[in-house]
């Protein structure tokens, strides 16, 4: 995609994707092509003036009717994050959601950028349907391979929604601040199917992140940087765990009456 043909405000978001994209890879999170995002631009695509009639038109399953007109940056498929880093233009697309919400453009594919959208698509798609059918703030989606978080998805105890969170939001203070609702957990499925794309859908309807078994996360966000912040709080909750672990004891978590004390700070208390 040629950055040069957006316009600023669009620029600057794609230099936020690339802020974030690099702090994915310092995490150790982002391998090779690993993790994807997106973020919904229209804000910034209103009243645009250029012809994309001649771009293919790709067929969704779905009908997403709430991002219908709608423009999204999503990272390419195989795209390495710390590329994106340097050049989001190369390793981002523009796609366009056709009018009835049953099909997609890729826009400004040309000569030097080949590049289609990530696996996961399917995924981001439903997502930015429910988001925008919520009508919040929230617009990117950042998906991970964040490590410590996947460790604690191969231990057999941890794979509900009641232990996971048990111990993710009892480690440090900010997770059960930052996101007193826990995260969602989704057993194993094959990325880039529709059935992670259900299933995450269906986490995300009470959650801000969704742990992917033996895989990732996935987190949204008002803008790529919350969604990173999201995944780094829970990540470091884990990281605390596994420390402890470590070093020889079972972490004492926070106990019922810190946690009522915290809430009660969200409450205005
Ligand atoms: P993509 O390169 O297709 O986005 O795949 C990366 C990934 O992490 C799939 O889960
Ligand atoms: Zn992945």
């Amino acid at each position: 995609m040629k950055l040069s043909k957006t316009n600023q405000s669009a620029q600057a978001a794609a230099a936020r994707i690339s802020e974030v994209a690099q702090l994915l890879y310092d995490k150790g999170w982002a391998e090779g092509g690993g993790g994807n995002l997106s973020v919904n631009v229209s804000e910034h695509y209103a009243g645009i003036d250029f012809d994309f009639r001649t771009y293919p038109v790709i067929p969704i399953k779905n009908t997403y009717k709430h991002i219908a007109g709608n423009y999204i940056f999503v990272s390419t498929k195989g795209s390495r994050m710390r590329e994106m880093a340097i050049d989001p233009g190369s390793n981002l697309c523009l796609i366009k959601v056709a009018k009835s919400g049953d099909g997609f453009q890729v826009l400004f594919e040309d000569a030097e950028n080949t590049g289609i959208p990530t696996s996961e698509l399917p995924s981001h798609l439903a997502i930015h349907n429910f988001l925008a059918q919520q009508g919040g703030k929230e617009r990117a989606i950042v998906h991970t391979h964040a490590q410590k978080l996947i460790a604690l998805t191969h231990n057999k105890d941890f794979k509900n929604n009641e232990a996971l969170n048990n111990v993710l939001l009892r480690m440090h203070t900010e997770t059960i601040y930052f996101l007193p609702n826990g995260v969602g957990y989704l057993g194993f499925e094959v990325p880039g199917s529709e059935s992670l794309a259900i299933g995450t859908l269906e986490a995300l309807q009470d959650h801000k992140v969704v742990i992917w078994e033996k895989h990732g996360c996935l987190a949204v966000g008002a803008d790529v940087h919350q969604a990173f912040d999201r995944i780094d709080m829970l990540d470091k909750a884990a990281g605390i765990y596994l420390d402890c672990l470590k070093a020889g004891f079972k972490p004492e978590l926070l106990s019922e009456a810190q946690v009522s004390e915290i809430k009660a700070l969200l409450n205005g208390a």
